[in-house]
């Protein structure tokens, strides 16, 4: 059985790509959630099992996906911690590395930690994932076919998951930000707010996928774009000369920064 507590945002995206892609049939599975409107609502939309207590997810399942904010885990694991033992955890709470999980517990645990990020939402996600000791290949591929369904997934020793937090967790925000102010340059030039977001969603999306794709160096592909006394060199100038890539570069060292300060 595989046993899901919390089913907010995070626990329901990754619940329903289980689901769509059968890495766990609807009868396999038994969710629980404090907000029982929720699990009543994924109870009814995939005939699932659900439990109004999370003792009989741990009674049940073998492998438990822990999705309950990082305030919430203290008061969790009070309530499960005697009923933890063989299975397998798998836990994306952010900021909660495994060995202060396995403190927690007061006990030796089988604990994958997943780092997701937001696109996940619409498929496109880049999850990390870190195995803890005791935890065998097969259960490894389990969890990376479960991420998987919803994006990028590859393993990473944990020592830098928290690196990876400021760069693919808090990624996606630095991306709406130049996405927006893009569409703003837009504007300031004459177009309209939706043609002007359309043409910054697109360029993004599409350069995205042309480094992926090719392979080859950003600036390498820049530097292809980029002709003497043109267009895009001017404007590359003012991008250097608003340290847009210094600044990018400080967001995810602050990030990390932050993270470690959190988590400590
Ligand atoms: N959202 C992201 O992009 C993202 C990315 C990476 C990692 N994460 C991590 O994923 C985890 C979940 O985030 P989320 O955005 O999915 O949060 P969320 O939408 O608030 O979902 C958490 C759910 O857990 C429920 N809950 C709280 N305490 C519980 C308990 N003791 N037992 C069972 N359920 C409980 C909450 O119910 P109530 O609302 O009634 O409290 C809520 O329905 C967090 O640890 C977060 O750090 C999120």
């Amino acid at each position: 059985m595989f046993g899901v507590i919390g089913c907010g945002t995070m626990g329901g995206v990754i619940l329903e790509g289980m689901l769509r892609e059968k890495i766990v049939p609807p009868e396999g599975l038994l969710i629980y959630d404090k907000d029982t409107g929720r699990t009543e609502f994924l109870r009814d939309k995939w005939g699932l099992k659900a439990t109004s207590d999370a003792k009989v997810v741990c009674r049940e399942a073998d492998r438990i996906l822990i999705a309950v904010k990082p305030q919430n885990m203290d008061e969790l694991i009070e309530e499960i911690r005697d009923f933890l033992s063989e299975q397998l955890i798998i836990s994306i709470v952010a900021g909660m590395q495994i060995n202060s999980l396995l403190e927690r517990a007061g006990k030796p645990l089988r604990v994958v930690r997943i780092m997701p990020n937001t696109p996940c939402l619409v498929g496109e996600g880049m999850s990390i994932i870190s195995r803890g000791k005791g935890v065998s290949d097969s259960e490894e591929e389990l969890v990376k076919n479960i991420m998987g369904a919803l994006g990028k997934v590859i393993p990473l020793e944990e020592n830098l998951l928290d690196a990876a937090a400021g760069l693919s967790g808090c990624g996606p925000a630095y991306c709406l930000l130049v996405l927006e102010a893009l569409a703003d340059g837009g504007v300031e030039v004459g177009l309209n707010w939706e043609t002007a977001s359309m043409l910054a969603v697109q360029t993004m999306l599409g350069t995205a996928r042309m480094v992926r794709e090719t392979k080859e160096h950003p600036a390498s592909l820049k530097n292809k774009v980029t002709s003497p006394g043109g267009l895009t060199s001017a404007g590359l100038l003012a991008l250097e000369k608003g340290a847009v890539r210094s600044s990018m570069i400080e967001a995810v060292v602050e990030a990390v920064k932050r993270g470690n300060q959190l988590g400590s």
